[in-house]
């Protein structure tokens, strides 16, 4: 029996994945083509297996050429292969502007032409696959495998909902190819894991790879339970006439025939050809660089993972032209984002306190880049994810981070754990608060340090207590609110408002000048008037947000009587639940709260709500409209969310209290999906004004 040494983390396997497929294609070799094996069969899937599990722990190693990719494989049980009419190709990359601007310049030498119109796409990170249909009918669903041979999925491919079993229209040949690509949307990702993680079995590594197991499922069943969806963008041959001349109109077809084309793709035509951008006289390839770079930062607003952007010349004429080198098209190339996900040593697992006291456990990480971002920490939710990832200190592992999100852990890389056993260690959900010492409560998952004065604990509040929803003091941010309290200056909310007192000290810090201090000054003053909602926000209780802070201060108006109410009296509140009013009634009642917020009221801040029509229904509310709304014009919706109080905002943000959203609006819908903001259709932004109290015309 063969044995080979393991490795030790993502260098040394990377060395022993070559030479794993390099012996691989060797034994490959001897066997069919020479028909004279060195080894049995048992060794040949021993070497053969250890690539396959090599690879599933380090994807970003796996190639096209590797041999675990190609069909005849020991991969291939229970399929039949499917030998594709036309080669499906692989792309060439460019990494930047630069190099996507001299494949283009290459395609001009050879056309000898001054200009080429473009088509631009995202480049889905799913699985290639082709569908024949004859007679408008879904004849044969097959995967890439190779380029040269698949396999044949039709029953799996038959489940997908997008994929129309027979086309609609006119001008339909009587048989041709679609290409596209089956993926698998990032919520759907989540949604399987998490069921597997209530299920104790091992979780999924990313979205791609669920995606070819999915397909890959012997029962089709399975398959149809899975949600895949598939972007259609290519017409592969064709029995009859084209019923295009370029990709867009390609697109445009397939499109109108029944299948799901990306919209985000765009045309870039030339000059010449574009009469509407004569004032803004840009080339074609200006516009794709300009495309591509605007994805590389906008791609976290997608439902789904995407890899790059695919670069196409238009012109199927001029396609034919260009030709094909090796397995490449010359007539087009894939822009490549840089990787989101990286593999690197979890050095430690620490705890970092929030402004309730809530414990939450975070990697420190060996510095990496992911997605174009030096990441040394990453989030790792509560204790029970830990336990669920199976992570242990000094383990390699997958970290991941999409556009704007913060990055995350995904899952350990098991077998570098193989020779430093005695290198690992659990993390252990500490019992004593990691900053002040206190005995930490525990409630579920999650865990909270009950110390009011705890220091990090203390910032945190003071950085809440000035931020935008809250006392809205500007400048007084995250980095200032840990410094002053880690110097003492700051120990409770109310001390913000006793730093103009000790000016000269604050002064003598390094970085703060006269100026800064003084416009500081003057906007923790102007804080003294924000109405009770705003500073019953301000005042961290748990459970108690926007919304709530409203009811509660228009029905009390004042914090006095608000102080003197019974939790009954609070609970009474529409839209104020048990959990609420009792969380709300603990924290007035406690000694130390109250005495902060009569420092408070000592100070100047004001202890009583808006009565006027001054705060109105959505006072405090930041609104993002999108899509086409059937009652209002954007302009009059966005005076009305003015006129009521709101503030009405471009881009939906962790600040957004909520989208309003009409027909259409496909990005900022999806991005108010990923940071999970709320969404509001016309009839249920109607209703909460009502509920509110408005009584206007519609
Ligand atoms: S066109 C000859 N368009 O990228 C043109 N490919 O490395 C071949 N892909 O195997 C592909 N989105 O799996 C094209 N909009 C798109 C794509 C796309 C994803 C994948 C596809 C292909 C690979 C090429």
């Amino acid at each position: 029996m063969m044995t080979t040494p393991e490795p030790a983390g993502a260098h040394e396997a990377a060395r022993e994945i070559e030479e794993l497929r390099s012996l691989v294609r060797h034994h490959e070799h001897r066997y069919h083509v020479l028909d004279d094996p060195e080894i049995g069969d048992s060794e040949y899937d021993a070497l053969y297996r250890r690539l396959v599990n090599l690879e599933a722990d380090f994807p970003e190693l796996v190639t096209p050429d590797s041999p675990t990719q190609r069909v005849g494989g020991a991969v291939a049980e229970g399929f039949a292969v499917v030998e594709h009419r036309e080669p499906m190709l692989s792309l060439s990359n460019a990494f930047d502007g630069e190099e996507l601007r001299a494949w283009y310049a290459r395609v001009l030498r050879l056309l000898e032409v001054e200009e080429v119109a473009l088509v631009c796409e995202p480049k889905i990170d799913g699985l290639a696959i082709s569908l024949v249909y004859r007679d408008g009918a879904l004849e044969v669903g097959a995967t890439r495998g190779d380029g040269l041979r698949g396999e044949d999925i039709t029953a799996n491919l038959r489940t997908v909902r997008e994929i129309p079993l027979r086309v609609q229209g006119e001008d339909v040949p009587p048989a041709f190819e679609v290409r596209g690509e089956v993926y698998l949307s990032q919520d759907e990702f989540e949604r399987l894991n998490a069921a597997r993680a209530e299920a104790g079995e091992p979780l999924y590594m990313n979205p791609r790879n669920t995606a070819a197991g999915s397909l890959r499922q012997l029962d089709p069943k399975v398959t149809s339970e899975r949600r895949l969806q598939l972007f259609v963008y290519q017409i592969g041959w064709i029995e009859g006439a084209a019923p295009h001349t370029s990709q867009w109109e390609a697109l445009e077809w397939l499109n109108r025939v029944g299948f799901r084309t990306n919209p985000v793709a765009d045309q870039f035509e030339g000059i010449q050809d574009a009469v509407a951008s004569i004032d803004r006289p840009e080339e074609s390839i200006d516009r794709a660089v300009a495309f591509c770079e605007e994805w590389v930062r906008r791609r976290g607003e997608l439902a789904y993972a995407i890899d790059g952007v695919v670069v196409k010349v238009d012109d199927v004429v001029q396609q034919r032209q260009l030709g094909v080198v090796g397995r490449e098209p010359r007539w087009a190339t894939a822009y490549k984002f840089p990787a989101e996900q990286a593999v690197t040593r979890l050095r430690d697992i620490q705890v970092s306190v929030g402004r309730t006291g809530a414990l939450t456990p975070f990697a420190v990480l060996e510095p990496v880049v992911v997605g174009g971002a030096r990441v040394s920490v990453a989030t790792l939710h509560n204790a029970e994810q830990v336990e669920a990832k199976g992570l242990l200190i000094g383990d390699d592992v997958i970290v991941q981070r999409a556009g704007e999100v913060i990055p995350e852990v995904v899952a350990p890389v098991l077998p570098a754990r193989e020779g430093r056993e005695d290198e690992l260690r659990p993390f252990e959900a500490p019992t004593q608060c990691p900053a002040c010492t206190a005995a930490v409560e525990t409630d579920g998952p999650a865990s909270r340090c009950p110390n009011l004065r705890c220091p990090p604990r203390v910032a945190r509040t003071v950085e809440h207590f000035a931020s935008r929803g809250a006392m809205d003091i500007e400048g007084f941010g995250e980095k200032l609110a840990a410094r002053l309290t880690e110097l003492g200056f700051i120990e409770g909310v109310a001390d913000i408002y006793g730093l103009a007192e000790r000016r000269e000290e604050l002064l003598a810090l390094d970085g703060i000048g006269e100026k800064t201090l003084d416009n500081l000054f003057a906007q923790i003053e102007a804080s003294k008037q924000r109405p009770l909602r705003r500073l019953l926000v301000a005042l961290s209780i748990r459970h108690v947000g926007g919304e709530t802070a409203r009811d509660i201060a228009v029905h009390f108006g004042e914090m006095a009587q608000l102080r003197a109410a019974a939790v009954e009296q609070i609970e009474a509140i529409d839209g104020v639940g048990p959990i609420v009013a009792q969380a709300l009634h603990e924290y007035l009642e406690d000694s130390a709260n109250g005495a902060e917020i009569d420092r408070l009221a000592a100070a100047g801040v004001r202890m009583d709500d808006d009565t006027s029509a001054r705060g109105g229904p959505l006072e405090g509310d930041i609104v993002v409209v999108t899509g086409a709304l059937d009652r209002w014009s954007r302009n009059e919706v966005e005076a009305l969310i003015k006129e009521l109080g709101g503030r009405v905002s471009g881009a939906v943000g962790k600040q957004t209290s909520y989208l309003l959203a009409g027909a259409g609006g496909g990005a900022k819908r999806a991005r108010a999906e990923a940071l999970e903001t709320e969404i509001l259709g016309e009839d249920e932004f109607l209703e909460r004004l009502r509920e509110r109290g408005w009584d206007g015309e519609e």
